[in-house]
């Protein structure tokens, strides 16, 4: 087993295979897009695998893939497959925008995908034009019908934004009514790429439960699984669930088991740290699995206790960096 140098056993591996997207998500990244990297810039799939391989026997057993938006890259779907069989790997999943992923559902299905997480922040056509700076919501939306009816555990990532999406809380946790569905609400966080400028939110946890037990009253709470990223409830009777995301408030830090490979090789053992060790570079340098086995130990041994002493120790400005490029 896996543990940092405050306690916390580290199981789950967050890798992001790419910084590129098709949405322009205005919280994300700027309407002209971020610079993105070149392929060689990027790890590659055989670099992925020997690095996710080196963690699994390190202790790590859930492995989310991230970007960007994952399916952009190409042949990502035999990538997967080959992550499937690395010995200790016990769960694969993906977060994705889903305007590209009803065709590659079956194949999910095939090897074994449990679980995809969609981000959508609007189930209206308009307010989700002006989020992402897209026109998708109907592919979006079919993906989203495609998931429910595969059976494929399906939860929504829903960014909340004053003045864009409020009206979507109560149709979204409407939703969770017929459907087997799990709606999570986040926190914005300012990581947007330098597309706006980031004033801590007023909608933070508490203001996004009070609102949603003003119209849901009964709302019973769930419990939450350990390292949960989400505090989770539902409404009675319901199929679904819904949870909020504490992710600016960072309330969630003390049972953290996550870690985080950027699209370019960076590893990052918190999500407000500003720069990660180059697992690229110090491959690329020839080294052996050992020595990748020691570098990543002694990092796990340097992590920060939690996301307030990561973003002080990097003290960066707040607002530059994008979710694309640290992967989520
Ligand atoms: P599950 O494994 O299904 O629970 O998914 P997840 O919540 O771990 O991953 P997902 O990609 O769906 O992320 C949902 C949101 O939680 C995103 O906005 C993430 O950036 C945020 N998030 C995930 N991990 C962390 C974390 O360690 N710290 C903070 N602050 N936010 C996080
Ligand atoms: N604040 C909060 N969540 C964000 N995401 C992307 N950028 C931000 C941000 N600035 C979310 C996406 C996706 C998840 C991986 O991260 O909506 O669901
Ligand atoms: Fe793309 Fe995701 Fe960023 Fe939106 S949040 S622009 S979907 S990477």
């Amino acid at each position: 087993m896996l543990y940092d140098n405050h306690g916390r056993q580290l199981r789950y591996l967050r890798l992001a295979v790419t910084d590129r997207c098709n949405l322009r998500c205005f919280y994300c990244m700027p309407e002209e897009g971020l610079n993105f990297s070149k392929r060689s810039q990027l790890l590659s799939y055989e670099e992925l695998h020997r690095l996710v391989s080196i963690l699994s026997e390190l202790g790590i057993s859930k492995v989310r893939i991230t970007g960007g938006e994952p399916f952009v890259r190409k042949d990502i779907i035999p990538f997967m497959e080959q992550l499937t069989k690395i010995e200790g790997i016990e769960a694969l999943s993906i977060t994705t925008n889903g305007t590209d992923l009803v065709r590659h559902i079956p194949a999910l299905k095939a090897m074994g995908i449990r679980s995809v997480n969609l981000s959508l922040d609007s189930l209206n056509k308009n307010r989700f034009h002006k989020i992402t700076r897209r026109d998708e919501f109907e592919e979006v939306m079919n993906s989203y019908q495609a998931l429910i009816g595969s059976g494929i555990t399906t939860k929504i990532n829903a960014v909340v934004m004053e003045e864009h999406n409020l009206e979507d809380i109560y149709l979204m946790c409407e939703l969770t009514q017929n459907d087997p569905v799990s709606v999570r609400f986040i926190e914005e966080m300012p990581f947007n790429g330098g597309s706006k400028g980031y004033t801590p939110i007023k909608w933070n946890k508490g203001r996004i439960l009070q609102h949603i037990k003003e119209a849901f009253p009964n709302l019973v709470k769930l419990e939450d699984e350990e390292s949960s990223t989400s505090i989770n409830y539902k409404i009675p009777g319901a199929k679904g669930a819904i949870g909020i995301i504490p992710a600016y408030t960072r309330t969630i830090c003390g049972s953290c088991d996550r870690i985080r490979l950027t699209p370019k090789g960076e590893l990052m053992t918190c999500l407000y740290q500003a720069k990660g060790f180059s697992f690229r570079d110090f491959m690329r340098e020839g080294v052996s699995d050992q020595e990748i086995k020691n570098q990543f130990l002694k990092l796990f041994a340097n992590r920060a206790k939690d996301g307030f002493e990561a973003e002080a120790i990097s003290n960066k400005n707040g607002s530059l960096q994008s979710m694309a490029t640290i992967g989520g």
